[in-house]
């Protein structure tokens, strides 16, 4: 199927995402705002946050300026490492919808799958949904390992998992798996953060397809059928990033591309290390 601006993915309960998101990550005050303002103008329907952002409040400002009706914007918060626990989780969504102004999220997220307390955290995040202040729950920067632990113990599968996912850390297996499960990926920072925007074998395949470097990445991680949140707060590049779906990256330069991985992780830490067993 063709894709444009509009598009949207079906999750596993039925709720549609948009495609394109806009990340906000170090994102603050009149700037993210003004950002999600030109977001929403440019045609994105979708808004990337966290309670770690520390911009929720402006977030939902923005949302609110732009003068869209609520259930046209998808927002997606995530529950912050210090907040896991049953308690502390249901406490937390309550915080979060409290700085956003809204009754309810569109996606919310555990940010990082934390030791010790996630099956605990993940059975708050079900009642989160059934009591309708989540349309959506899934997980963040969760291996296969801590994915088969939820599934095993708990009910609802998670209907997302955002993942850092660029070519240059082409987690195909995890991928796989997920998609297997019915699990969309989400790709957080598919812009490699800056970092590899200027990789010559990068350049040379924008230069062929006369776009951006920027351009190449969100579109190849559209042509991956995953979800993807670029971050700007530049209206020229929240424009730019948006333009991506009337170009088609080949099946040899998406190969070529897939090739570039390194397992690079730009920001964050390593879901694998002791800190997450
Ligand atoms: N779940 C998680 O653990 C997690 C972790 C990290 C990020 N995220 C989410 O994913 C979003 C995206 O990731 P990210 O913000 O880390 O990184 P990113 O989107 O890969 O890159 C953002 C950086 O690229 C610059 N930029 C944007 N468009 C550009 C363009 N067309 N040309 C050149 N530079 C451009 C931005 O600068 P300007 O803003 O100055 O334009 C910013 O410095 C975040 O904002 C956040 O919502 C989630």
């Amino acid at each position: 199927m063709k894709l444009n601006i509009e598009s949207k993915i079906v999750l596993n309960n039925g709720v549609e995402i948009p495609v394109l998101g806009l990340g906000t990550l170090h994102a603050h005050g009149e700037s993210v705002q003004n950002a999600i303002i030109w977001a929403l103008e440019t045609g994105y329907r979708h808004i990337d946050t966290a309670k770690a952002y520390r911009n929720e409040r402006e977030v939902g400002i923005g949302v609110k300026r732009s003068g869209l009706p609520r259930d046209e914007v998808f927002i997606t918060t995530k529950l912050w490492n210090d907040d896991h626990g049953y308690d502390n989780t249901l406490a937390a969504i309550d915080q979060s919808l409290k700085n956003l102004g809204v009754d309810f999220v569109d996606l919310y997220l555990v940010h990082w799958p934390m030791s010790g307390r996630r099956v605990e955290t993940w059975k708050a995040m079900e009642t989160i949904l059934a009591a309708g202040k989540a349309r959506a729950i899934g997980v963040s920067n969760f291996t296969i390992q801590h994915i088969e632990e939820l599934l095993a113990e708990t009910e609802v599968i998670p209907a997302v998992n955002q993942i850092e996912f660029t070519p240059y850390l082409y987690q195909k297996e995890l991928q796989e798996y997920c998609e297997g499960k019915g699990i969309k990926i989400e790709a957080w920072s598919p812009l490699t953060s800056t970092v590899k925007l200027k990789d010559p074998k990068l350049v040379t395949i924008a230069a062929k397809y006369g776009r951006s470097p920027a351009q190449i990445l969100i579109r190849w991680s559209l042509q991956q059928e995953a979800i993807v949140i670029p971050k700007s707060v530049h209206k020229e590049r929240i424009i730019e990033n948006a333009q991506v779906f009337d170009f088609t990256i080949t099946r040899e330069d998406m190969d070529q591309l897939n090739g570039f991985h390194e397992d690079l992780r730009t920001s964050g830490w390593d879901p694998y290390s002791d800190k997450f067993k």
